[in-house]
């Protein structure tokens, strides 16, 4: 919705910076009616480089206001990844005036030393200083260089961190954010979850299930995801205040299955207790060669994540939250009112009567074919007038859900960025619910209700406005019913 700097790429439903390099969200926090998105930043290039804080802020989640930077690299390191909160009891006593601090926890890196540094805001956000007593938190094993991205929240009286150290979460206590002390960790001994690259950006989650509280860690890893490169995947168990424990045991599970969508972490202090993520949608496999102009890196839309059973296993959900509806265009609606039958494809280009290449569609389909056909596949596809596209579709043989961007446009800048990504799809359940959000250069894919999701970006060389259906099966008899189909048009 910020759009500073023409660049035909430029999403207009997600935040983009208007110039220079971007990457994970940190230091998610609402204050004072303002939710504040801190940033992985480098502001002199569109590449990765000596990393800042940048800082953008909003009041509905949807349309954001870019600020100045808020950190800068100081003489101990360049500003990682991080968290911020709000302290207030002031436990920190780092306040100054009538109001909680803002105190931002964070790695700071420099040559093969990472350490924790906090600093602190007293005027809701609009200016920040290190804290003279910094670093709050060093690494004792020094053969370990990986030791970053602390996520801290409050709990018991007691501030908790996470942190990532290469392969495994380690988790640390405060009474007031300048002194931590080591408790449990998690992930190496014994060996849980991918490890096909370092683990980064973790952070521990709440949630009660059947009456029980359970905890959901998130744990982003690179390379290792289960497209290539980038991913998050999750872990359900149990947190006692010291030590995370995987309950169940349980394939590897993925937050989101898509190539673009790494380092999600949430909002801390949300006011309606949502565990409100926003995650990069990007891949660090070819991040920096991305075709933007101005800028390069964009973040996800909000998405609520939530702990539900699926088919009987817990599983984390995640939706769009609530606030993007507001990006509806009421003028720009439609729906079918009856079940479509599809025999090989059908386009609903014109039958829209608008045209948009910015979309929320909510399609509803039967995965049960008359014969049943392995073999058989259906996509929706957003297209333009160079037969350039962008599919999300499904396979009923394998019930795996797929994004296939490999005639999207723009690939050229890396050799595997056509490659067709798939997920497992999480249930077995006959009838497959798609809600799509379609931007000018990338797509968020929910499937039944967000217990499958995948991210996506894409280049093409003009919008994709069209909209049309596929079914293909070697069994002739066999057709796709479509039982609601709901198309919107979105502003920015
Ligand atoms: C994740 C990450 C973090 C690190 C930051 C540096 O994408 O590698 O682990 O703090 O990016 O920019």
């Amino acid at each position: 919705a910020q759009n500073c700097l023409n660049d035909k790429y430029r999403p207009q439903l997600h935040y983009s910076p208007a110039k220079n390099w971007l990457n994970d969200p940190n230091g998610l926090v609402y204050l004072a009616g303002e939710y504040h998105m801190f940033y992985q930043y480098y502001p002199d290039g569109t590449v990765w480089g000596p990393m800042h804080w940048g800082h953008a802020i909003t009041s509905d989640l949807v349309h954001w206001e870019e600020l100045p930077i808020a950190l800068y690299p100081n003489a101990l390191g360049d500003i990682f990844s991080g968290s911020a909160v709000v302290d207030f009891k002031n436990t920190s006593g780092l306040q100054t005036g009538g109001d909680p601090p803002l105190i931002l926890i964070f790695t700071q890196a420099s040559g093969n030393t990472q350490l924790q540094s906090i600093a602190v805001s007293n005027d809701r956000g609009r200016s920040f200083g290190f804290y003279a007593g910094n670093p709050v938190l060093q690494n004792t094993d020094k053969t370990i260089n990986d030791f970053r991205d602390p996520k801290v929240f409050y709990m018991n009286d007691k501030w908790i961190m996470s942190l990532a150290v290469k392969n495994k979460i380690q988790m640390f206590s405060s009474n007031n954010l300048k002194n931590w002390t080591k408790l449990g960790e998690f992930g190496a001994v014994p060996l849980q979850g991918a490890h096909g690259g370092v683990w980064e950006c973790p952070d521990l989650l709440s949630f009660t299930l059947d009456g029980l509280k359970l905890w959901v860690l998130l744990v982003s890893i690179n390379p290792g995801g289960p497209n290539n490169g980038s991913a998050t995947q999750y872990f359900i168990g149990t947190f006692d205040g010291r030590q995370f424990r995987k309950t169940g045991i349980y394939q590897n599970l993925w937050m989101d299955w898509g190539p673009d969508n790494y380092a999600g972490v949430t909002f801390s202090n949300e006011p309606k207790n949502r565990k409100l993520l926003i995650a990069w949608m990007n891949n660090w496999d070819y991040g920096q060669v991305l075709p933007t102009v101005a800028w390069r890196g964009q973040m996800t839309l909000p998405r609520v994540l939530d702990l539900q059973r699926i088919d009987g296993k817990p599983r984390l959900l995640s939706t769009p939250a609530v606030e993007v509806e507001s990006l509806r265009n009421l003028a720009q609606f439609y729906e079918t009112t009856r079940p479509l039958w599809i025999r090989s494809r059908h386009d609903f280009t014109n039958d829209l009567q608008f045209n948009n290449s910015l979309l929320e569609v909510d399609g509803v389909f039967d995965t049960q074919l008359t014969i049943n056909d392995p073999s058989a596949t259906f996509s929706i596809c957003f297209y333009n007038g160079l037969a350039e596209e962008v599919c999300v579709g499904y396979n009923f043989g394998t019930n795996n859900l797929f994004f296939d961007r490999s005639n999207s446009g723009d690939t050229s800048f890396y050799g595997n960025f056509g490659q067709i990504s798939y997920a497992n799809r999480e249930t077995r359940n006959k009838i497959l619910q798609l809600k799509l959000y379609l931007d000018t250069s990338a797509i968020e894919i929910f499937a039944d209700g967000g217990y499958t999701t995948m991210t996506g970006l894409f280049f093409p060389t003009q919008l994709l406005t069209g909209v049309r259906v596929k079914f293909s099966s070697g069994i002739a008899v066999n057709q796709l019913k479509i039982l609601s189909m709901t198309i919107r048009g979105l502003k920015s």
